[in-house]
């Protein structure tokens, strides 16, 4: 038996410019986390049993698209493994018996904490494994990569990097990645507003008003990568407090970009009123979550706040 285990992710600072070639920094967040097992199974064929997503069936019957059969049939292809007949564990090609992979996930789906990159990631690292194929990092990642931009059309790449290498990064698209250092660790609330919103839709709809507006955008995103860039050295030097001031900024241009929304605006006050020291959306936005910056004593006040504010849930978490 294999297993294999990837985080969950929320982005610090400059998701949508990511997409435009500005630099953003994410950071894992091992609260929540998706997990795969592979198994010889006594059931011929390759048989995916997903219970969050009330999913017991053989890889054959699940459309090619479908996110899961997406991830293992580019994984055999790059591998070059024919999966008939079934490869099994053990190297050998086998007859009568087959695979059992078992996914469990506790990040929530479409909320921007990297649930579809974290179980590509795992996936991959399980069943390759399984197969007697170790890979690297940077292959884990190029599948994953591939993946999301099966999903998302125009990925930047920074949710499958941050997930598959499982340290905060600061990531330039197209660029070798950077993980970063915090020179001191600092606090974090993660607010859900409990509203799943496809990323895919708002990096359109972003890129039609980049299309439509074409210089303040670039204005937009260029002030966004000073912010990122800010933040690297300030994380970096271990002065987090110095961050909060920069994520408010951050919020606004993403409300300029129109992927914020009103219940995102209200979480974000809230954690504010309750004494966080700045706070902003994460990720695709129109919904998902939003994190607050805070100190070890008004993480518990801003957590309450956020709830009594409409948050579905909250999770507190370091960033070391
Ligand atoms: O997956 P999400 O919702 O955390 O958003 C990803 C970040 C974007 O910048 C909006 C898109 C991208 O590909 O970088």
């Amino acid at each position: 038996m294999t297993v294999a285990s990837a985080p969950g992710k929320i982005i610090l600072f400059g998701e949508h410019a990511v997409v435009y070639g500005r630099p953003a920094i994410a950071v894992p967040v091992t609260q929540v986390h998706a997990d795969v097992e592979v198994a010889e199974s006594s059931r011929p064929g390759i048989w995916i049993h997903a219970p969050n997503v009330d999913l017991d069936v053989e890889l054959n019957t699940l459309p090619s698209d479908h996110p899961l059969a997406a991830v293992i049939h580019n994984l055999f292809f790059g591998l070059g493994i024919s999966p008939h007949p079934i490869p099994s564990p053990n190297g050998r090609g086998s007859k009568g018996e087959g695979l059992g992979i078992t996914i469990n996930s506790t990040i929530p789906v479409a909320s921007g904490l990297g649930s579809g990159a974290a179980v590509s990631v795992a996936l991959v690292r399980a069943l390759s494994s399984a197969l007697g194929h170790s890979l690297t990092d940077e292959q884990v990642n190029v599948f994953a990569y591939e993946i999301e931009r099966l999903h998302h059309g125009t990925p930047s790449g920074i949710d499958n990097t941050v997930i598959t290498y499982a340290k905060p990064v600061y990531f330039i698209k197209g660029h070798p990645i950077e993980t970063l250092k915090a020179g001191r660790p600092f606090t974090l609330v993660i607010g859900d507003t409990g509203i799943s919103a496809p990323t895919k839709q708002s990096v359109a709809d972003v890129r039609r008003l980049w299309t439509k507006n074409n210089l303040r955008m670039e204005q937009v995103f260029d002030e966004v990568a000073q912010l990122s860039l800010m933040a690297r050295r300030i994380i970096e030097s271990g002065q987090p407090e110095m961050l909060g001031d920069l994520m408010n900024q951050n919020h606004a241009f993403l409300q300029e970009m129109t992927v914020s929304s009103p219940e995102l605006d209200a979480l974000v006050r809230a954690a504010c009123k309750a004494g966080a020291l700045g706070a902003k959306m994460s990720g695709g936005g129109r919904g998902g979550n939003m994190i607050a910056l805070v100190t070890p004593e008004t993480a518990e006040p801003v957590s309450r706040s956020l709830l009594a504010a409409g948050a579905r849930r909250t999770i507190i978490t370091q960033v070391a």
